[in-house]
């Protein structure tokens, strides 16, 4: 039988103590990627609620919301925008700084992927403090575009992240 969606992220994520620096307790996403139905079972799990409902756009952030983002836009129907990391993106970009759980940090997008509008899902591995997550709400939102969900593989509950998307519709497929 194929494990549903929270009992491999339970089994499939691990903690790397420490990591990127003494403190901060890692959600290495990795060993869920290897198992055979890792990745599927949670495009499916994302894609599965917004069957129905139009998505034009999936915003995967830097760098594992790409693995989740991409393969769920193409189950959508959907295009793909990669919101990155600060000075990656070749064109001219919309930018928002934020607090991360350790240290700061610029999230871009270029300026013309989002038409005003456009109807976005946005896609992360980890929501902890939440400030990536509303860097890029408000990313989507100034190129004017309707952010219709952020979804997320794992909330760090402990940590609050959620407080700052109070606006946005936020689903974690597992809290801890
Ligand atoms: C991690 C994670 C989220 C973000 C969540 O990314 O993948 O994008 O932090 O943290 P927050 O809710 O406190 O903002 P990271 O900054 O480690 O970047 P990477 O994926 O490029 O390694």
């Amino acid at each position: 039988m194929t494990a549903d969606v929270t009992t491999l992220i339970a089994r499939y994520v691990r903690d790397i103590p420490d990591h990127p620096q003494p403190g901060v307790v890692f959600k290495d996403i990795t060993p869920l990627l290897a198992h055979p139905t890792g990745l599927a079972t949670v495009v499916d799990a994302i894609t599965a609620p917004l069957e129905g409902r139009r998505i034009d756009l999936v915003a995967g952030l830097e760098a594992r919301g790409f693995i989740f983002g991409a393969p769920a836009a193409v189950r959508l129907g959907a295009g793909f925008v990669p919101l990155r990391k600060a000075g990656k993106l070749p064109a001219a970009t919309l930018a928002e700084s934020y607090d991360l759980e350790y240290g700061t940090a610029t999230v871009e997008m270029h300026a013309d992927v989002v038409a005003p509008g456009s109807r976005v899902l946005i896609v992360d591995d980890v929501l902890a403090t939440g400030g990536t997550g509303r860097a890029a709400v408000d990313l989507i939102r100034r190129a004017g575009g309707t952010v219709v969900e952020f979804s997320v593989l794992l909330e760090l509950g402990f940590l609050k992240g959620r407080e700052k998307l109070a606006d946005v519709d936020l689903r974690a497929l597992a809290t801890v």
